[in-house]
């Protein structure tokens, strides 16, 4: 049988009710512990506080759900340089180009403030394997890799993307 016709995504800057949603789907990732699920929660707060705050959250939408988020924003101290800090896709919804919207979503929104770089940290072990693939496919590259940066046996992989190119 042929595959249902994909459904459009939706991308936008998250929306204050949105919150719990985001959190939810944090959590039902599978890859996050608790604290780093509680970490997401004051981002957001942060980024509803004050959109100066640093944090920037785009949801991504489909069939009228929330599919996934990403938050990102610009590193302090840098000029243009900024962070991809969380990308995730709702389980039910992964492998169906949900991911990708978010990320060219952010990549636009970083070029249109005249952004150089994206750089994404993420973890060796095996369940960040999925999003080590993803980030490669986004076309990022690996520029630096931590030794047993979070613990031991577990490196903290720096990715790249040069966002000055294809202006
Ligand atoms: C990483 C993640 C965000 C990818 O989201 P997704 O919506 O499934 O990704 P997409 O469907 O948009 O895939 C985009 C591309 O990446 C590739 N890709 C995605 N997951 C992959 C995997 N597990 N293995 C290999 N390639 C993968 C796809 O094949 C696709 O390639 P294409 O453009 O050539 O077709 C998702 O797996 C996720 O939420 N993981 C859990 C949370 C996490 O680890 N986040 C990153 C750390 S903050």
């Amino acid at each position: 049988m042929a595959n249902p016709t994909p459904q459009p995504i939706e991308v936008y800057t998250s929306l204050p009710r949105e919150r719990d949603a985001i959190g939810e789907i944090t959590r039902r990732a599978g890859v996050f512990n608790a604290e780093e699920v509680t970490t997401v929660f004051e981002l957001f707060d942060d980024y509803l506080r004050s959109p100066g705050s640093g944090y920037n959250f785009f949801s991504a939408k489909v069939d009228g759900r929330l599919a996934g988020f990403a938050c990102w924003g610009l590193t302090p101290l840098t000029e243009g340089t900024y962070d991809l800090y969380w990308i995730c896709t709702d389980p039910e919804q992964q492998n169906r180009g949900v991911g990708k919207a978010l990320f060219q979503s952010v990549e636009t929104a970083i070029r249109e403030r005249n952004g150089r770089m994206m750089v994404i940290w993420t973890s060796s072990t095996a369940e960040y394997h999925p999003a080590v693939n993803f980030y490669e496919r986004m076309g990022c590259s690996q520029a630096a890799c931590l030794r047993d940066f979070y613990k031991p046996g577990d490196d903290l992989l720096i990715y790249q993307k040069d966002i000055s190119k294809n202006r």
